[in-house]
């Protein structure tokens, strides 16, 4: 049986495992996905400890690993290089291939929801390492122009000054902000609304979306919603979306994705 894993710390509540063996049954595989609860100063060698076994496939990795899974890697795809932080691996012929595949979610979940990004400004709450993952996959995707916008002034101008790029500049929390309003702050996960959001941001908003997911709309989807955002979405699908990706680089599978955000949807609210 091929054998998979995600790792973090803390991972109890990881919706990976639940989503991959969805997957793997509508793709007729059979597959073990198990959760690993890494250690601080044992991560690397719990990763090495798991490809030792002939069965392991891949794994992902989430906070607060990421960005020493990138360092592990001998082989990265351009997302990750960018983020300089990945959340998919596999080792083929004694090397480590990572991947990052948290931007490409993003997109695909808003594709599916059916908001097009060919042309339009983003404004991109937060500047850590979620933020990192998104903008170039945004921008690949078809984005004019990405506002970072920042709690702390200093980091938003850091990523921005490291990303290069004309179209990525920081913006200011009061200024109108563009059609997409992106929360990839971890204010949501303290149930926080991002410090200095302020109305005005939403005045041409089409698509509020919190990246941290929730059974209820976050304090970010509701005040969205409170000051005109069109729509408002969590990052369930966005989660999703990243795990098909990874499913894929593992198994050459591409599998549908609509009824397991349905059945997680569904079982969240319960
Ligand atoms: P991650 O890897 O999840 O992005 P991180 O690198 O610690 O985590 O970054 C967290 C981001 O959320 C930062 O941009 C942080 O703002 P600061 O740079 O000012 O610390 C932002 N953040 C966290 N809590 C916030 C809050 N309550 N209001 C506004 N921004 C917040």
């Amino acid at each position: 049986m091929k054998k998979f894993a995600v790792f973090g710390n803390p991972i109890a509540h990881s919706l990976s495992p639940d989503i991959h063996q969805m997957f793997a049954e509508s793709c007729d595989q059979d597959i073990q996905y198990s959760r690993i609860c890494a250690g601080e100063d044992t991560f690397e060698d719990e990763v090495r400890g798991f490809f030792d076994d002939p069965n392991a496939v891949g794994c992902n990795v989430t906070v607060p690993f990421k960005t020493r899974a990138f360092v592990m890697a001998d082989v990265k795809d351009d997302a990750a290089c960018v983020a300089r932080a990945l959340n998919t691996l596999m080792k083929v012929d004694g090397k480590y291939f990572g991947y990052n595949t948290d931007g490409m979610g993003l997109v695909r979940d808003l594709a599916a929801l059916d908001i097009s990004l060919q042309g339009k400004q983003v404004s991109l709450l937060g500047a850590g390492g979620a933020a990192r993952g998104v903008i170039m996959p945004l921008l690949n995707a078809g984005v004019e122009k990405v506002a970072i916008i920042n709690r702390t002034l200093a980091k938003a101008q850091a990523l921005v000054d490291e990303v290069a790029d004309t179209r990525v500049q920081v913006a200011s929390p009061d200024q109108a902000g563009g059609q997409l309003i992106i929360n990839s702050t971890s204010a949501s996960l303290h149930h926080e609304l991002p410090q200095g959001v302020a109305p005005t941001l939403f005045t041409r908003c089409e698509m509020a979306y919190d990246m941290v997911y929730a059974s209820q709309p976050t304090s970010f989807m509701k005040y969205a919603c409170e000051y005109g955002a069109e729509n408002q979405a969590d990052g369930l699908g966005m989660l999703v979306e990243q795990a098909a990706a990874a499913f894929h680089i593992w198994t050459g599978c591409n599998p549908a994705t609509f009824d397991v955000k349905e059945r997680l949807r569904a079982r969240l609210s319960q």
